[in-house]
């Protein structure tokens, strides 16, 4: 365990002092928030309902805006939304009547309109959107419609999609949240696979304790009311993953300080201790 907030290394992604409260709020979904994420780093969110994982995750993606502090990325202040940053949600998202391939290559079909692109452009684009097609074992389904594929497939299409522009950052809310736990670890062994290809930062939420500790190097535990960094945890079993990995006692250790710290900070401990003392009080009368 670590309470530092700054990696050794470039920070693609530097934080300081961000706070944010929505209008009409009397707490700060966000507060004194101070983190480094450096480049190619894969960095997991983890916190009680409400802690501000998504604020913090829509602010870093343009799609909020700061309270105050300072967020930079590559040491320029962030305005607002951009292409070096791609974002993928929980729910698929894919547009229901364009088949797998041109919801990936969608995104990449404006910019064609809107930037004047030559046709060696569209040409790579093309073969870049094939890659991604075999990257996510979705050669077969490339004339698919979102409704004809599983949970899985879609989110598989909306991954490829997110990576289409090349981004920088990848910004991931609860991406397998939705998935069966069976498709979630095929999942989890595919994300790290890209993440090793594309060299892309990864910045992924979610509340699932084991997931964040196998994908991440580091897990930051949020904490809510108001919304912080309560505590960052390095993640000691370096790159080369197996799913072996979550039986192992280090890994399980790991998992129950963490889960322990997540109660203890959601109040949810308290809450728990009272059920019990209640119990034991209807006991004895
Ligand atoms: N658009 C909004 N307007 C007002 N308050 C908001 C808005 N979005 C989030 N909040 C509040 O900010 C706080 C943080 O919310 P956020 O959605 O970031 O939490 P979270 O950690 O992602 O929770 P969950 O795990 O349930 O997804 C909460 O108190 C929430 O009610
Ligand atoms: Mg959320």
């Amino acid at each position: 365990m670590t309470t530092l907030t700054e990696s050794t290394g470039l920070a693609k992604v530097r934080i300081r002092h961000l706070r944010k409260r929505f209008e009409g709020a009397t707490i700060d979904a966000l507060q004194d928030i101070n983190l480094d994420i450096v480049e190619n780093e894969f960095v997991t969110f983890v916190g009680a309902s409400g802690c501000g994982k998504s604020t913090l995750l829509r602010t870093i993606g343009g799609l909020e805006v700061a309270s105050g502090g300072t967020l930079l990325i590559d040491d320029q202040a962030v305005t607002g939304p951009d292409i070096d940053r791609a974002m993928v949600f929980q729910h698929y998202s894919l547009y229901p009547w364009m088949s797998v391939i041109e919801n990936i290559k969608f995104c990449r079909q404006l910019a064609a309109h809107t930037k004047n692109l030559t046709s060696a452009d569209v040409e790579a684009a093309s073969g870049r959107a094939d890659a991604l097609l075999r990257l996510m074992g979705l050669q077969a389904s490339a004339n698919a419609w979102p409704n004809q594929l599983s949970g899985g497939m879609q989110q598989r299409v909306a991954i490829a999609r997110a990576l289409m522009g090349r981004p920088e950052i990848l910004l991931m809310d609860e991406p397998f949240g939705a998935l069966d736990a069976q498709t979630r670890e095929v999942m989890h062994d595919l994300i790290l696979h890209v993440h090793r290809l594309e060299k892309a930062t990864v910045v992924f939420v979610t509340h699932d304790v084991e997931e964040a500790i196998y994908l991440g190097r580091r897990v930051v535990l949020m904490a809510p009311r108001p919304g912080r960094i309560d505590t960052i945890y390095d993640v000691p079993f370096g790159e080369a993953r197996t799913q072996d990995l979550k039986h192992t006692p280090e890994f399980l250790r790991l998992k129950r300080e963490i889960l322990e710290r997540i109660r203890e900070t959601s109040g949810m401990k308290t809450d728990l201790e009272q059920l019990q003392r209640l119990s034991a009080q209807a006991e004895t009368v």
